[in-house]
C-alpha cells in the first residue's frame, strides 16, 4: 500500500480540529485539509489571531501555528477536499436523537449519513473512509452500504478509529495516547487500509500502542470505555451520598480504594456530576443497543449510571435549597464555572445547566462567572435543556422571566458581591486563588459555599467564616445525626 499523502477531515469541531492539527504537525509530508459547512467556524480556524480559534485547548494554538499554511488547511469547500484526499475522516457531530424513533437515547446519525452520501457522490477515485465520530456499533456497516450503493466504480474501505482524547487535555492526549485503536475489515484490502492508518500514527506513537481489531470490536470499545469511565464517577458519587450521612470523607475513601492496583486512582474524583458530550450520550447509546438486541437486563444495568448522575446533580441543587432555609426564591446564588470541566469552553451536558434549572424552578437569581464560556452559550444551554429535559428533575417549567434571573459576569468578584451563596460548578484552577477573605466580607451572612468539585480547602474556608459544604464531606451533619 502506498503511503498516504493527502487527508481530509469532515467536521472541524472539538474532535476533528485538534486531531487533524496534531496529525499535520507530526506528519509534515501529508497534506491535511479540515472542512466544515459552518463558515464562521472555518473562518475562526483561519483567524490570524490564535486566541480566536473556535476550540480552546491548552497547547492547541501552538500546534496550529506550526502547521497551518504549511500542510494544515481549513476550508468550506467539502467537495474539493474529498476529491483531493486518499483518506477521509468523518468527524461530524452525533448528538442523541431529539425526535422520532429512539428519541432521547439513540444517536442521531443524519450528519454521518449525509457525509457518506456526499463522499460517494463526489469521489473521483478509491478512498479510505475513517469513522472518527462516536457511533453506535455497526454504523460502519451502514456507511459501507451507502458508499457501495452510490459509489459506481470506486472502491471504499471503511475504518473505525475512535477518539479517546479528553477535552482540556486534547493535545497532550493526542501526543501521548495510551493507545490508538484502528478497526477494519479482516480481508486483504481491509488490512491494507488499516496499515495505511497505522503508518500515519506511527509517525509519533510507538507501535505497541497501535491496536488493530475488527470493525465491531473497535466501535464497541469506544462506547465501553466511556461507559466504564462514567460508571466510576457515578460509583464514587453514589458513595459520596453515603459519606455525607455517615461522616466518612469521600476523598479519603477514593484514595484508599484507588491504591488497590486492581482499582487504580484515576476517575475517582467525586463531583456535582459528570458532563461532556460523550459520557451520557454513549451510555444511552449502549442502552439503546442492548434493548435493540434483546438484552434488557444489560440495558438496565448501564442505565443506572446515568440515573445516578442525574441524582447527583439533583442532590447538589437540593442541598443548596434545603440549606438556604428551604427556598432560594429571590436569593443571589453565585455560580463559579459553567463549563463541564476545567480548561475547556465546552458546556455540553454540563452539571451547571441542570443545577441552574433546578434553582430557577425555585426562582433563584443566578450570577454566573466562567473564565471561558460566553453568555450567549449559557442561554443556548438553558434553552436546549428546557426543550429536552432528559431528567425527571428538570421537567418542571421555569418562571416565564427566567432569562432575567440569569446574570452573567465578566469577572468573578461582582458575581459574588452580596450573594447569599456560592456554588462551585467547574474546577477551574483560578477559583483556588481568589481573595476569599474579602469575598466573605462582601457576602450576606451566613455566607454559604457549596463546593461541587472539592477544590477549596474546607477548613481554611471555615476559618474565613464561611458555612462550607463539600461533596461527600458531611462531617458536621453526620456528627449532628449521631448526637440526635
Ligand atoms: C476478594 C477481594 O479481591 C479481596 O481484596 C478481599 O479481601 C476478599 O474478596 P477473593 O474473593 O478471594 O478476594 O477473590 P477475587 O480474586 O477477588 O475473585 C472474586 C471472584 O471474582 C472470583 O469468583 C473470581 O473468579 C471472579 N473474578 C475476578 C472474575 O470473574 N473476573 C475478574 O476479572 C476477577
Ligand atoms: C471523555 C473521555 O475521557 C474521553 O476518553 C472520550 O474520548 C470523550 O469523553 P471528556 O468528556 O472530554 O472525555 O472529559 P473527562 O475528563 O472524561 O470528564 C468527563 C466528565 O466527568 C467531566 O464533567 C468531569 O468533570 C467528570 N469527572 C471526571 C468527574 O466528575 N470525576 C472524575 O474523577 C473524572
Ligand atoms: P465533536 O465534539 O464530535 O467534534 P462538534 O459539534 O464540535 O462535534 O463538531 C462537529 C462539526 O461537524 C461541526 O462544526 C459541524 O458544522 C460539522 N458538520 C456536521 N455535518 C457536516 C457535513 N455534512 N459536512 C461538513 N461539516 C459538517
Amino acid at each position: 500500500m502506498k503511503k498516504i499523502t493527502s487527508i481530509c477531515c469532515i467536521g472541524a469541531g472539538y474532535v476533528g480540529g485538534p486531531t487533524m492539527s496534531v496529525i499535520a504537525q507530526k506528519c509534515p509530508e501529508i497534506k491535511v485539509t479540515v472542512v466544515d459547512i459552518n463558515e464562521a467556524r472555518i473562518e475562526a480556524w483561519n483567524d490570524k489571531d490564535l486566541d480566536k480559534l473556535p476550540v480552546y485547548e491548552p497547547g492547541l494554538a501552538e500546534v496550529v501555528d506550526e502547521a497551518r499554511g504549511r500542510n494544515l488547511f481549513f476550508s468550506t469547500d467539502v467537495d474539493k477536499a474529498i476529491q483531493e484526499a486518499e483518506m477521509i475522516f468523518i468527524s461530524v457531530n452525533t448528538p442523541t436523537k431529539t425526535y422520532g424513533v429512539g428519541k432521547g437515547r439513540a444517536a442521531d446519525l443524519k450528519f454521518v449519513e449525509l457525509c457518506a452520501r456526499q463522499i460517494a457522490r463526489v469521489a473521483n477515485g478509491d478512498k479510505i473512509v475513517v469513522e472518527k465520530s462516536t457511533l453506535p456499533v455497526r454504523t460502519a456497516e451502514s456507511v459501507k452500504r451507502i458508499l457501495k450503493a452510490e459509489a459506481g466504480e470506486h472502491e471504499f474501505q471503511i475504518l473505525s478509529n475512535p477518539e479517546f482524547l479528553a477535552e482540556g487535555t486534547a493535545i497532550d492526549d493526542l501526543h501521548n495516547a495510551d493507545r490508538m485503536l484502528i478497526g477494519g475489515d479482516q480481508d486483504e484490502k481491509g488490512q491494507e487500509a488499516i496499515q495505511a492508518l497505522v503508518d500515519v500514527y506511527a509517525h509519533w506513537l510507538p507501535k505497541d500502542r497501535l491496536i488493530t481489531t475488527n470493525l465491531w470490536s473497535s466501535e464497541l470499545s469506544k462506547l465501553t470505555a466511556n461507559a466504564f469511565l462514567a460508571q466510576r464517577v457515578s460509583s464514587i458519587n453514589a458513595i459520596s451520598a453515603l459519606c455525607e450521612r455517615t461522616g466518612a470523607d469521600v476523598d479519603e475513601v477514593a484514595n484508599a480504594i484507588g491504591s488497590d492496583s486492581r482499582i487504580g486512582p484515576k476517575f475517582l474524583k467525586s463531583s456535582v456530576g459528570f458532563g461532556g458530550s460523550c459520557f451520557q450520550k454513549d451510555i444511552l447509546n449502549l442502552v439503546y443497543l442492548c434493548r435493540h438486541f434483546g438484552l434488557p437486563e444489560v440495558a438496565d444495568y448501564w442505565e443506572q449510571v446515568v440515573a445516578m448522575n442525574d441524582y447527583q446533580k439533583h442532590r447538589f441543587a437540593k442541598q443548596i435549597i434545603d440549606t438556604l432555609f428551604n427556598t432560594v426564591s429571590g436569593k443571589k446564588i453565585a455560580f463559579l464555572g459553567w463549563a463541564f470541566k476545567k480548561d475547556t469552553n465546552d458546556t455540553r451536558e454540563s452539571a451547571a445547566i441542570y443545577v441552574a434549572h433546578e434553582l430557577l424552578q425555585d426562582r433563584a437569581e443566578i450570577h454566573v462567572y466562567d473564565p471561558k464560556v460566553p453568555k450567549a452559550q449559557m442561554f443556548r444551554d438553558m434553552e436546549y435543556l428546557i426543550e429536552n429535559p432528559g431528567s425527571v428533575y428538570t421537567e418542571n417549567p421555569l418562571p416565564e422571566n427566567w432569562r432575567d434571573l440569569i446574570v452573567v459576569h465578566e469577572e468573578p468578584y461582582t458575581a459574588m458581591d452580596s450573594a447569599h451563596a456560592i456554588a462551585v460548578l467547574t474546577e477551574w484552577d483560578e477559583f483556588k486563588t481568589y481573595d476569599w477573605a474579602s469575598i466573605y466580607a462582601k457576602m450576606l451572612k451566613p455566607a454559604f459555599v457549596f463546593d461541587g468539585r472539592n477544590i477549596l480547602d474546607g477548613e481554611a474556608m471555615a476559618e474565613y467564616g464561611f458555612e462550607f459544604r463539600g461533596i461527600g464531606k458531611g462531617l458536621e451533619k453526620a456528627r449532628a445525626n449521631v448526637e440526635a
